[in-house]
């Protein structure tokens, strides 16, 4: 399946909205890797599928988890919506034929990080709070950020703002997401 025929399934798939929304993060991870030298390639099809496993209703999201015997956390239970991410890179596998590691791992770690992310697991998640359907007050910082900064201080912002965003909602902060900004501030320190 070449990425034309990708993006035709999953607008079948999606709300025209979260479609509009792939579209978007496919478009910023391919200039997010021309600036910081990722594979195009391997950018657009993680960005246009990040979010394949929205086909689904969050409620379904934990059953469908289990049916492919994915590992389920406290913190997924409480807030199934996570499962998205994970769950994302089995049907990008199952229904659109993806088996590139580098983009499937990407694809697993846009929602709340992960410590070891390579440059492409980080231009995806910056995509996927940067790209031009979103908004918050924020926003145009993180893209200034991104247009101008290396990557690294451009992820500390973004996980600095996600981190706030949770918080101001009283939710729980992932440990992944922690472990990502902690890994990036540590290896700057040394
Ligand atoms: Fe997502
Ligand atoms: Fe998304």
């Amino acid at each position: 399946m070449d990425i034309n025929e990708m993006q035709s399934l999953l607008q079948t798939k999606l709300k025209p909205q979260r479609y509009a929304h792939c579209i978007g993060v496919m478009n910023t991870a391919v200039e997010l890797a021309k600036r910081f030298n990722v594979n195009e390639k391997k950018a657009a099809l993680a960005g246009l599928l990040h979010d394949c496993a929205r086909e689904f209703e969050t409620s379904q999201l934990l059953t469908e988890a289990q049916k492919r015997h994915l590992y389920i956390t406290d913190i997924d239970r409480q807030l199934p919506i996570l499962m998205h991410a994970p769950l994302g890179t089995a049907i990008a596998k199952e229904e659109y034929g993806v088996h590139d590691t580098a983009i499937l791992k990407a694809i697993a770690s846009h929602t709340v990080g992960g410590a070891n992310m390579s440059n492409l697991d980080k231009i995806i998640y910056l995509a996927d709070m940067i790209e031009p359907h979103r908004k918050y007050d924020e926003v145009d910082k993180l893209r200034q950020l991104a247009a101008t900064k290396d990557l690294d201080t451009v992820m500390i912002s973004a996980f600095d703002q996600s981190i706030t965003f949770i918080m101001r909602k009283g939710h729980t902060i992932h440990p992944y997401t922690v472990a990502a900004r902690n890994e990036i501030l540590l290896n700057r320190e040394l």
